[in-house]
């Protein structure tokens, strides 16, 4: 199955998820729920900034799709008084792109970088005096006629966002003064973003309700949401006063083969695979792919993370194993090698 089709992955699924997205994003550090160390740090660096009219050191956001990086990246913005541009990485293609880009910025902007791990190396290298000393050397002409000119540049702010921990270069991750890694959400944040969204959509739903949500979204406030919206329509169609209620959400979710802890058909064919013809493992990565039909980097970006955090897969130095709790839930005799 392609990922994008999947309900619980963290990327978003269409233009249209994307714009409604859009609507549901708190604009202000105030509004945004949970992360709250994060939160902390920036709402001081924020103020000193402010206080000092300087640009905020550079930011990095580290997390899985979906936990916020972009929402926090414009609230920055927002709480900085400052525009941001937004690119991604991929489509920065070569040094020019970025000049462009940079080029843009009055005093104090952001440029939001997203997938900060996939720019062509050329153009990360270009960040380096961008980010440092900003002023960037570009070669300009062609043949003989080719001299390098020193272009100075306003002070900005890059912010940047990765889903890989260990797939940006140490010049890059160490020019960032701000290193932010962002962790799944507690249950009861994500009950609080399921109430904020369906109070958005004008949706009564009751706290048994968001509460069910929140558990069987895998932590992730995109999964809620958009799991709230399909139960939404459910509650439209089957539900008289269209009141969301518990009963409501599980009937919902088995109907859309979500689990009692948020796993989805791709985990679970995951993990059987793993129990059934390894033992439980350990499997390395590249096998596990192949063995499902998904690309390596998804298992290891979107698929394994969370069921990592859950503690139902380890990685060990030989590959991946299944825990005995993952045994449990999906009804499994515990392995008796395994403590
Ligand atoms: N802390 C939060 N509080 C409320 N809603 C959130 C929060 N973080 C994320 N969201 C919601 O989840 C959606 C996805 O967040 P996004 O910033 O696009 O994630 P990422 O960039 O990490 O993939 C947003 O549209 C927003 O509605
Ligand atoms: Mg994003």
């Amino acid at each position: 199955m392609d990922d994008d089709e999947r309900l619980v992955s963290g990327e978003p699924e269409s233009e249209k998820e994307a714009s409604i997205e859009r609507s549901l994003r708190p604009a202000f550090l105030s509004e945004y729920i949970g992360q709250d160390n994060i939160k902390q740090n920036l709402s001081i660096y924020i103020e000193a900034a402010r206080q000092r009219e300087e640009s905020l050191d550079h930011v990095l956001l580290y997390g899985p799709p979906g936990l916020g990086k972009t929402t926090l990246a414009m609230v920055i913005a927002n709480e900085m008084g400052v525009a941001i541009k937004t690119t991604s990485g991929p489509a920065v293609e070569k040094p020019g792109d970025l000049v462009a880009l940079l080029n843009e910025l009055q005093p104090g902007d952001i440029l939001f970088i997203d997938e900060i791990h996939r720019l062509p190396k050329i153009v990360e290298e270009m960040l380096y005096s961008a980010m440092e000393d900003f002023y960037v050397d570009i070669v300009v002409g062609q043949g003989p006629t080719a001299h390098p000119v020193h272009f100075p540049l306003p002070p900005f702010t890059l912010i940047g966002a990765t889903t890989r921990a260990g797939g940006l270069s140490a010049p890059l991750r160490d020019r960032f003064g701000i290193v932010e890694h962002m962790a799944y959400y507690s249950v009861v944040d994500l009950q609080e973003i399921v109430n904020r969204t369906a109070g958005i959509f004008n949706t009564v739903i009751d706290s048994d309700g968001a509460h069910e949500v929140a558990l069987r979204s895998r932590g992730t406030p995109r999964i809620a949401n958009r799991l709230f919206k399909r139960i939404r329509d459910f509650a439209q169609v089957k539900q008289a006063d269209h009141r969301i209620t518990r009963v409501l959400v599980d009937r919902s979710l088995q109907l859309l083969k979500v689990d009692s802890i948020g796993l989805d058909q791709t985990d679970i064919k995951l993990l059987k695979m793993m129990i059934e013809y390894y033992h439980g493992g350990p499997v390395g990565l590249n096998t596990l792919a192949a063995n499902i039909g998904e690309e390596a980097d998804t298992v290891a970006e979107m698929t394994e993370p969370y069921l990592m955090q859950i503690g139902y897969i380890k990685r060990t130095s030989r590959g991946r194993v299944v825990t005995a709790a993952a045994y449990e839930h999906l009804g499994y005799e515990r392995p008796t090698d395994q403590s």
